[in-house]
């Protein structure tokens, strides 16, 4: 179904198996703050080191630009790494050259090691041929387990699967199938609901969506900028006027596809961006010249709930409203809540990624009760633009 060799294909045992994941986690002052990226590799790790093979982990971290630097070196992820892994995990300073070659060749079946940022070298981001090889060297086996790097065509990503015999790892598999009941094969009807502060950065996603989708609920920022579009007065709200032909196009387009849209049709409103701030609820059509629109209003959220009601699959990016400061969560919150409980009694399916959505839906408590919440942030992007991803790619193509 998903159209890629899996774990269930490899036969690892004895053999060095070169495993790409995503440890792209976020830290403050050295420590992680969100190990959700380390648990989503864990079960490919395991299950790897438990047939007996030799999990050499390559990874990135930040964006260092080709050059070695201290703060993204990714020595303190393999103490977190282990530490979550319940096992030892080795460190090898370089992923080439002879600090790899030496830590690899002291592994033992069933043991683990990380390599050094893959970034550190210029030739990783150019997907460099000789660089790939050099990294090719040190396996016998290539699994990739980062989905949410595989907008990348670097030399772990890509390159590397053309010169191996290549595997999706349990996440990536995971992804794929997710992914691919959101959008690919999905059951219909669909709602996708699409919010978060800007039009301009989601122009392909919206042009895609209105091709595939039965209903496209808009909400967040970038909602103001249809409503102006439009010719509703969005006052203060943040809104990128100059997108107003895009937005009519966008709606054109849907019209000519059948896809619903779902603007909103109430607005929570306030003079300031400010937790707490004093706010009121007006119609759309009604916004005050001075007030800012913060969060769609009771009304919408009911209108979405009802397409969600509809919906056999629903397909989320983005918040409705400025969830991280509260009152201005509710819409989000109330929406989220609405497509888990619907999850959970059986009668959709919800995935959800990118950005912003994974924390929006942490905080209204409901990434577990979602059928699949993706850690990628610009894959999921792109994945949701229809757009091929390199990682996912190399593994149809590669060896
Ligand atoms: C991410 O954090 O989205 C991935 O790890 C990719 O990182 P990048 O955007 O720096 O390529
Ligand atoms: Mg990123």
């Amino acid at each position: 179904m998903i159209g890629v060799k899996t774990l269930d294909d490899a036969d690892v045992k004895g053999k060095r198996v070169l495993v790409r994941v995503d440890l792209n986690v976020p830290t403050e002052n050295g420590r992680v703050t969100d190990r959700t990226r380390i648990e989503r590799v864990l079960p490919t790790i395991r299950e790897i080191a438990d047939a007996g093979g030799r999990v050499i982990l390559l990874a990135h971290f930040g964006r260092p630009k080709g050059g070695r630097s201290e703060k993204d070196s990714l020595k303190p992820i393999a103490a977190a790494v282990a530490e979550d892994l319940g096992r030892p995990v080795a460190f090898a300073e370089d992923c080439v050259g002879e600090p790899a070659e030496r830590a690899v060749a002291a592994m033992k079946d069933g043991d683990v090691l990380l390599l050094e940022n893959t970034r550190f070298h210029p030739e990783e981001e150019k997907n460099d041929p000789g660089f790939a090889q050099k990294l090719a060297s040190l396996g016998d086996l290539y699994v990739n387990d980062a989905f949410s790097a595989a907008h990348r065509a670097h030399a772990s990503t890509e390159g590397v699967a053309h010169l191996l015999p290549s595997y999706a790892g349990r996440t990536m598999e995971a992804e794929l199938d997710a992914l691919s009941k959101g959008l690919e094969n999905p059951q219909h009807p669909v709602v996708a609901i699409v919010g978060g502060a800007k039009v301009s950065t989601k122009i392909d996603l919206l042009e895609n969506l209105v091709a595939r989708v039965d209903a496209l609920v808009i909400g967040g920022g970038m909602a103001n900028t249809f409503l102006h579009a439009i010719d509703i007065g969005v006052g203060k709200s943040l809104c990128e006027r100059d997108l107003a032909p895009t937005a009519q196009r966008i709606l054109d387009r849907a019209k000519e596809t059948g896809c619903a849209i779902l603007l909103p049709v109430d607005a929570v409103v306030s003079a300031e961006f400010k937790a707490g701030a004093p706010h009121h609820a007006y119609g759309i059509d009604a916004i005050p010249s001075d007030g800012m629109i913060l969060d769609v209003g009771s009304q919408s959220v009911d209108r979405i709930n009802a397409a969600i009601d509809d919906a056999r699959t629903v397909v989320w990016n983005g918040p409705l409203g400025a969830f991280e400061i509260a009152p201005f969560d509710q819409g989000t919150v109330a929406a989220a809540r609405h497509a888990a409980e619907r999850t959970k009694a059986g009668k959709l399916v919800s995935v959800a990624g990118g950005g912003d959505t994974v924390a929006a839906l942490n905080h209204a408590g409901v990434a577990e009760a979602f059928s699949y919440v993706s850690t990628a942030g610009g894959a999921f992007l792109e994945w949701l633009e229809g757009k091929k991803l390199p990682g996912v790619e190399a593994l149809k193509t590669g060896r």
